[in-house]
């Protein structure tokens, strides 16, 4: 029988530093790397872009209807272009990309279409994979499920030593109480509290639980 693709979960709130982790466990383990809130972020700007109001659900399901998502990969990283278009960094985390994502994120048809996207990547070759659903929605039956979180206070701070302004607090607040997929811990994770860790501890932490479940 062939053995299933690796799919590493990782969730937790803006700022936990689970983006940073999730990308230094890919490289270790050989496997994909894909931010889903770049996924998120990438539609939200297309959505701004056609001038749509965020808040107009009826107009962003149009413009939805009519996207075409391509997800590919390069030297380890997950690419995900929106209409032929691969968007920068500084693009993907634009002041009105920070203000609106969660707004848009919390539209169910739209999270059904990026969720098939990010099935993809896992049943192709293994993933690690960071979001916010990616153990209770995305990928609800691997038993590689991680939730890293930091106190408030430490994700401020690191929000601002990255030089982004964004209210992490509103996005929170937005992120976890929507209907859909909301930010949860899922039962079987393991929780890091990576508040007082730096990002080696935490990757270590991660690697040897999934030794340990590999065994
Ligand atoms: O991880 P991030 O900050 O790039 O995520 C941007 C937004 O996308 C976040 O506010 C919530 C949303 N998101 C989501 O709803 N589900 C995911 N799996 C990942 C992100």
């Amino acid at each position: 029988m062939a053995i299933p693709p690796l799919i590493v979960a990782i969730d937790g709130p803006a700022a936990s530093g689970k983006s940073t982790v999730a990308k230094r466990i890919a490289s270790c383990l050989q496997i994909v790397f894909v931010s889903s809130g770049g996924m998120y972020r990438a539609f939200t700007w297309r959505v701004l872009e056609e001038g749509i109001d965020p808040a107009d659900t009826k107009a962003v399901l149009e413009i939805l209807k009519v996207t075409r998502f391509d997800c590919g990969e390069e030297s380890g990283l997950g690419t995900f272009a929106v209409d032929g278009r691969f968007l920068t960094k500084e693009e993907l985390s634009a002041r009105s990309v920070n203000e609106n994502v969660s707004t848009i994120a919390a539209i169910p048809e739209v999270r059904e279409r990026l969720v098939a996207e990010q099935r993809a990547y896992g049943e192709a070759n293994g993933v690690v994979m960071e979001g916010r659903d990616i153990g209770s929605v995305v990928f609800p039956n691997t038993p590689y499920k991680f939730y890293i979180d930091a106190s408030p206070e430490v994700r401020e701070q690191r929000r601002r030593a990255e030089g982004v302004t964004d209210s992490i607090a509103a996005r929170d607040k937005t992120d976890s109480n929507r209907k859909a997929s909301p930010l949860v811990i899922p039962e079987d994770a393991i929780v890091v509290d990576s508040s007082y860790m730096s990002v080696e501890e935490v990757v270590e932490k991660v690697i040897s639980e999934i030794s340990l479940r590999r065994e």
